[in-house]
């Protein structure tokens, strides 16, 4: 399958099954003149801030795709007209490409408006299998200690934030890293905006010496997984 990487949280898996994840493309500083015609079949979503709610109802309505996120921002994704699959944090299902499972994330999840706060239960990291590989993706979150339980899992890519701020920074998400013991790590949620600035490459060599597999896809770009 085919990994294209938006930038900030943003990347969409083009496989057997096409997967969109947390589709902030309007207002993304990564984001130039190009254009994403992404045609998923599911849309994953983390939680209901802006940066990662994103163009979600936009991609869903004009594909027909399934959203799966969080009970409560499923519920208000299926106001807006499109197809949802709502779960929470432990749950696992059986979609038609493989399993998904919702796991624990430590951050906010409200959808702003002006000065209004709009409450998107709680935010998640998904947990899925597809081709007989294994995913983690982090979402935003801090480092916490519920990520010693995914090592039994035997992830092949796990997608960590290491922007800092809001997020892990490159030195809770070697710790991360560690407890989960993915076959490869790829950092996310870097220098989208200035307070998460953080260095890709640096993270990924420290991933390396610590007998992981580091990827280093740049906004913007490609890769075979
Ligand atoms: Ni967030
Ligand atoms: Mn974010």
């Amino acid at each position: 399958m085919r990994l294209m990487y938006v930038g900030h949280s943003a990347m969409y898996f083009e496989g057997e099954v096409k997967i969109l994840i947390d589709p902030f493309i309007t207002g993304n500083p990564w984001v130039k003149q190009k254009q994403y015609d992404f045609s998923p079949d599911y849309i994953f979503l983390s939680h209901g801030h802006g940066d990662h709610l994103g163009d979600a109802i936009d991609f869903a309505k004009r594909s027909g795709a399934t959203i799966i996120a969080p009970y409560e921002l499923a519920t208000w994704c299926s106001w807006q007209d499109v197809l949802t699959h709502p779960m929470h944090i432990g749950g696992k299902y059986q979609f038609p490409f493989g399993w998904v499972k919702l796991v624990n994330a430590i951050h906010g999840s409200g959808l702003i408006t002006k000065h209004e706060i709009h409450y998107m239960g709680h935010p998640c990291g998904f947990l899925w299998e597809s081709e007989g590989k294994r995913f983690y993706y982090a979402g935003d979150t801090a480092l916490t200690y519920d990520m010693k339980l995914l090592k039994d899992y035997s992830i092949d890519y796990a997608f960590l934030p290491i922007g800092g701020n809001f997020t892990m920074d490159v030195e809770d998400a070697l710790k991360a890293a560690e407890m989960i013991r993915p076959k490869t790590v790829m950092p996310v949620h870097y220098n989208t905006f200035e307070v998460i600035e953080a260095s890709p490459e640096e993270f990924v060599k420290k991933i390396k010496d610590r007998g992981m597999e580091g990827l280093y896809v740049k906004p913007g770009e490609e890769q075979e997984l």
